[in-house]
């Protein structure tokens, strides 16, 4: 009760700190919104993204689930995806992974956790697919952290094959898609594949890392 209560004592700091600066502040972003990005991220709480980024309500559209999957069957990612591209214009999607994640450790180990493990198939496959390059990696360490990068680029040529990204291409070439990786030990945010605007590009992606893409 003790951290739930914090909970809102914080709120009510944090809205008299922002109102005596700006009265208006959230009267103003209770009307539209149009925000830039769409956000999917891990549900990991040590990626409070917003805070990260400096981003203000209203600028960032979110969809978070375990390991930042984009799997082509979710309808609950597929209506935020739809939603974000063709209703609210978002220029930006944005695919985040992040160091240290659990559900990337998940899929590389053999242990089992439930539900967890149907819904990281296909994080499992990337690992399977690319064990060659993993099992070259110099420590469990760096293996590790190249499954979490390979998810990502994963997750983001998934994305530019659901029908949303490739009809909003069709009439213009937007969104942009990004892949990034979140660093927790420094705070950093890495570049992992940045305005992507087209399947081919992906695909370069994955073959400069003279990595079959497959399906
Ligand atoms: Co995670």
């Amino acid at each position: 009760m003790e951290n739930l209560k914090r909970l809102f004592e914080n709120n009510r700091k944090i809205v008299e700190e922002v109102t005596a600066d700006d009265p208006d502040f959230f009267k103003r972003r209770a009307g539209k919104q149009e925000p830039h990005f769409l956000f999917i991220g891990c549900a990991d709480s040590r990626v409070p993204i917003e805070t990260l980024t400096g981003v203000s309500p209203g600028e960032m559209f979110v969809h978070r689930n375990i390991a930042n999957q984009v799997v082509s069957a979710d309808m609950n990612l597929l209506a935020v995806l739809q939603y974000a591209v063709e209703v609210l214009d978002v220029k930006h999607v944005i695919v985040c992974g992040h160091y240290q994640c659990g559900g990337v450790k998940a899929a590389m180990g053999t242990e089992s956790y439930g539900l967890v493990d149907y819904w990281l198939a296909g994080l499992r496959d990337t690992v399977r697919r690319h064990s060659g390059e993993l099992e070259a990696a110099a420590s469990e360490e760096e293996r590790f952290k190249r499954v979490v990068d390979l998810n990502v680029l994963r997750q983001v040529y998934n994305l530019s094959r659901t029908p949303v990204v490739q009809n909003a291409w069709k009439r213009g070439r937007r969104p942009l898609l990004h892949g990034m990786v979140y660093d927790l030990h420094d705070g950093f945010l890495k570049p992992i594949a940045l305005q992507v605007d087209g399947a081919d590009k992906v695909r370069e992606l994955f073959e400069s890392r003279r990595q079959p893409i497959g399906d």
